[in-house]
């Protein structure tokens, strides 16, 4: 029995999984791809592994949809791309990765499970890349279509240093024009964009990427190594640039959360992310894989923000309940010994130092410092391949009327929590062998107060039983 493995999250059967592709609505379902290796539980030459849903929360991995078998992509693989349903066929749009070359190229479907990589591959390469940017490192495309024309994101290395964003288009997925630059990178020469992608809702736009080696201006701030970012702004689509109305934010403050990507479908936006990070240990590869997605987030523009929240309520996969209304207690716990997947949502009102404890020795743990305005989230280590540790993090806590609200979803090894009705998110992954136990403890006399907390154990079909 692998006590690691998610229920509802979607993890491979076999080898190892980064980025989400292709995440989109075709043929009447779902689909996200996954970067995948399937022959060690290290990352290696990618494929596309293809996972299908009909609600977006339960997944069923369906096979290898792309694999590295052409002359612009048979050294390093498919890398990370996107995709979207044109005149009936399921059309997938990615990087080609060989020694010294990336190009974009693509792949189609009639039935959204065989793909086929046309003749006219590769699609875009150095005949479009403007010259200071360098063809080595050009990267993950993100389509998306507007006011009837296809727009491309792809990121894009600089020859003297830096990166940007740079934007294409065309009429037909097949037949690309340069349009510009869409943004740059601001800080140190190494930074690089991965991964960008958009959402578009209610009349507003965020523009969402990811960044390599991006530094923080404070100790909250771009805690690992890479980052995952949005900004709000627009478009000017006869330049290419995202002009940014509010500064740039990371998504979600957690330790294992990189190149999100997002959709669109009935008007609603939605967002999946690899929720692991490069160059850490993986201690799942003892049972032969490695990496696992976030659940999909449903995303909104609110005021000058992106907020999340997990999709459908999980209506549908919550099984028993137990709820406690108003209470002022110094020690609180529910009895979730026997649940490796459950849901908790909490209105809390701390005073003093207050440890929302999930395992029996609060090795998995949430501190709450209202003196200090801080947050800190921890877990047995994962080391960074440079040894360095990854077992806290301490964040700004924010609260509204004196309260915070969490919605946490843990999921065998994974942990996501929304906070203040995903204003923030903090998203990590957890392996240990302590027990379950689920308390709130004061660590002062003064007594916290649950204005709300409901649990719900979840319940879902493992997605590996074809
Ligand atoms: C981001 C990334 C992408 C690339 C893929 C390779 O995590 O490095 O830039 O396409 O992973 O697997």
């Amino acid at each position: 029995m692998d006590k690691y493995r998610p229920l509802l999250h979607i993890s491979p059967s076999i080898g190892w999984i980064n980025d989400p592709n292709g995440f989109s609505y075709a043929k009447g379902r779902f689909h996200v791809f996954a970067q995948h290796n399937p022959y060690d539980t290290k990352w290696g030459p990618m494929h596309w592994l293809h996972f299908v849903s009909d609600d977006l929360v339960a997944f069923k991995e369906i096979g290898v949809a792309l694999k590295p078998d052409k002359s612009y992509d048979d050294v390093f693989g498919c890398f990370s791309g996107s995709a979207l349903e044109y005149n009936n066929q399921h059309v997938l749009v990615y990087t080609g990765a060989i020694i010294g070359k990336q190009q974009q190229c693509f792949a189609v479907s009639d039935d959204a499970v065989s793909y086929v990589k046309p003749r006219a591959n590769p699609l875009i390469g150095e005949e479009l890349l403007p010259k200071e940017y360098s063809i080595a490192d050009f990267r993950d495309t993100f389509v998306f279509l507007h006011d009837g024309i296809f727009y491309l994101l792809v990121g894009a290395r600089k020859k003297d240093g830096g990166s940007a964003i740079l934007m294409y288009k065309s009429l037909d997925l097949e037949a690309y024009e340069y349009v510009g630059v869409t943004l740059e990178t601001t800080g140190l020469p190494n930074e690089m964009f991965e991964c960008p992608a958009v959402v578009f809702d209610g009349g507003k736009t965020a523009l969402i990427y990811s960044v390599q080696f991006k530094k923080g201006p404070d100790r909250f701030h771009y805690q690992n190594v890479h980052s995952s970012l949005y900004a709000l702004g627009r478009f000017d689509f006869t330049t290419g640039a995202f002009v940014k109305d509010g500064p740039e934010t990371e998504i979600d403050f957690g330790f294992d959360f990189y190149a999100p990507q997002t959709m669109r479908k009935d008007h609603k936006t939605y967002m999946i992310a690899w929720q692991n990070m490069w160059d850490r240990v993986y201690p799942s590869a003892v049972n032969g894989y490695a990496g696992h997605l976030t659940m999909v987030r449903e995303l909104k523009i609110a005021g000058d923000k992106l907020t999340q929240s997990f999709v459908g309520s999980l209506s549908g996969y919550q099984a028993e309940t137990i709820k406690i209304s108003e209470r002022k207690s110094r020690e609180t716990r529910v009895d979730v010994t026997n649940d490796n997947a459950y849901r908790l949502i909490l209105d809390i009102e701390p005073h003093g130092k207050t440890v929302i404890s999930f395992v029996k020795d609060d090795s998995v743990a949430l501190t709450l410092s209202p003196v200090e305005q801080t947050m800190t989230f921890t877990r047995p280590d994962i080391k960074n391949a440079d040894g360095t540790s990854n077992d806290r993090r301490t964040i700004p806590l924010v609260l509204e009327n004196g309260r915070l609200h969490l919605d946490i979803v843990i999921d065998n090894c994974s942990f996501e929590a929304l906070i203040n009705h995903g204003q923030e998110a903090f998203a990590m992954t957890f392996f240990t062998n302590q027990e379950n136990a689920f308390t709130i403890k004061s660590c002062s006399s003064n007594e916290f107060i649950i204005h709300g907390l409901t649990y719900h154990t979840l319940k879902g079909d493992a997605h590996h039983d074809e």
